[in-house]
């Protein structure tokens, strides 16, 4: 009874008044507002308003959301996750973290890059990493702290929309450089510095989206190579740095000792999207300018949800979820290849992804690619519409389809799906 009058009030159909009683709130008399004058007050925007892309719109009930950047919760450590969350609230409950993060996060995120790094390259330390909630923000105060408004930043095309978005809003200069299966092109990614005087690149080397490029060490060398001679910034996104399926990730910035790569990685699609949390790691000036605008932004990050990451990757049975994901993820990503190849022959992923978590398709240029995520959606299939992830204009017509949502077994019935609409398109 209390629990049911708590939701009521809280839901605003209750009032209580004290010492009388608990009484059905009146109904208001409902005018339309007038918010004209913002229109004299804001002015015209600066940058495009983005609208929101299709990976952050909720499916229809029942629908098959092959759209969602974020695995499905059979995919996550659910138990580490709950445990994690008692114990951080008798610890962190009531307590301010440091700014820059807690210490032993820290040493984590330092640790893992150091694991990768070769002999001969200075590691990085627990001091150079900055802890960040989520690294969508991460993209936005590094494109601020190291680019600025109106200034040129290179972006691999495809790419990540949240990075176009956050580019927008920010206010850069986006110049795109042609990606594709094997990474960005690196004749055109000199060329785009020499003529641009660009000072930083954003990519990500290990299984991009949407295009779930992996970079090889020549190509990552290479890059390391370009960025120094032009005196520039990589700005590394590994977010899908727990998502190896064939091959292990290869961060860059393991690569560079001299503070050419900044580098992001987030902890929110593997351990959960409730502990939004993503270390960033950065070198010198940098990592000083990187930390004023965190500081401005949000000033630190939540200690209980840093608390509850340290502790699920910290335990060994997080090796063993790791070791499990990549077999789910092996036997969904095989099961939506095998399921477009037999019933949507004409979406034709652009190759077989080594990790990440979707597939990126190709379809019929002559398509009209809004009407078949139209129609898909409508016949309860959710399908990303290809043009949000190009900085430019599209280059073809293409649909990112995860394999890391809900419901894997549907993926037959939703290639049939995919392929009744392009055929009807054809
Ligand atoms: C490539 C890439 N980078 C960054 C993010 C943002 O992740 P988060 O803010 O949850 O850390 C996403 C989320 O979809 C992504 O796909």
């Amino acid at each position: 009874m209390q629990k049911a009058l708590r939701i009521l009030a809280a839901q605003g159909l209750l009032e209580s008044r004290p010492g009388v009683g608990t009484f059905v709130r009146a109904v208001r008399a409902v005018r339309a507002n007038d918010f004209g004058w913002q229109t004299a007050a804001l002015g015209a925007p600066n940058h495009r308003i983005p609208h929101l892309p299709a990976a952050l719109q909720p499916a229809p009930h029942d629908a098959l959301a092959l759209h969602s950047g974020y695995p499905d919760r059979e995919l996550l450590p659910e138990r580490l996750v709950r445990a994690a969350f008692t114990r951080a609230a008798r610890t962190e409950a009531l307590i301010r973290p440091p700014t820059a993060g807690l210490p032993d996060l820290r040493s984590w995120f330092a640790a893992e890059l150091e694991s990768a790094t070769p002999t001969g390259i200075t590691p990085v330390s627990p001091g150079d990493v900055v802890i960040i909630p989520g690294s969508q923000g991460g993209l936005s105060t590094v494109f601020r702290s190291l680019v600025g408004a109106g200034r040129p930043l290179l972006m691999e095309s495809p790419t990540y929309w949240g990075a176009i978005l956050a580019a927008a809003q920010v206010g850069v200069h986006v110049i795109p450089v042609p990606s594709g299966s094997g990474g960005p092109d690196p004749d055109a990614l000199s060329r785009a510095f020499e003529q641009s005087g660009a000072r930083a690149f954003y990519a990500q080397p290990s299984f991009a989206s949407p295009t779930g490029a992996l970079w090889t060490r020549a190509l990552a060398d290479q890059v390391v190579e370009t960025v120094r001679r032009h005196g520039a910034f990589l700005i590394e996104d590994d977010v899908a740095h727990d998502f190896g399926i064939t091959a292990d990730p290869r961060p860059v910035a393991a690569l560079d000792d001299a503070g050419h790569v900044v580098y992001l990685r987030s902890l929110s699609k593997s351990v959960s999207p409730a502990v939004r949390v993503a270390g960033l790691i950065a070198r010198g000036p940098a990592r000083k300018r990187i930390l004023a605008d965190t500081q401005a932004d949000s000033m630190y990050v939540s200690g209980v949800l840093q608390a509850v990451a340290l502790d699920v990757v910290t335990q060994p049975a997080w090796r063993t979820h790791l070791r499990r994901l990549r077999q789910q993820l092996k036997s969904r990503r095989d099961l939506l290849v095998a399921s477009l190849r037999e019933h949507a022959p004409d979406a034709r992923p652009h190759t077989v992804p080594q990790g990440g978590l979707n597939l990126w398709a190709r379809l019929p240029d002559a398509v009209d690619l809004e009407r078949v995520v139209r129609e898909c959606t409508s016949a309860g299939v959710v399908v990303g519409p290809g043009n949000e992830w190009f900085p430019a204009e599209p280059t073809g017509q293409f649909v990112r389809l995860s394999y890391a949502g809900p419901n894997p077994g549907a993926f037959p019935d939703g290639a049939r799906v995919i392929g009744q609409v392009l055929a009807r398109s054809g």
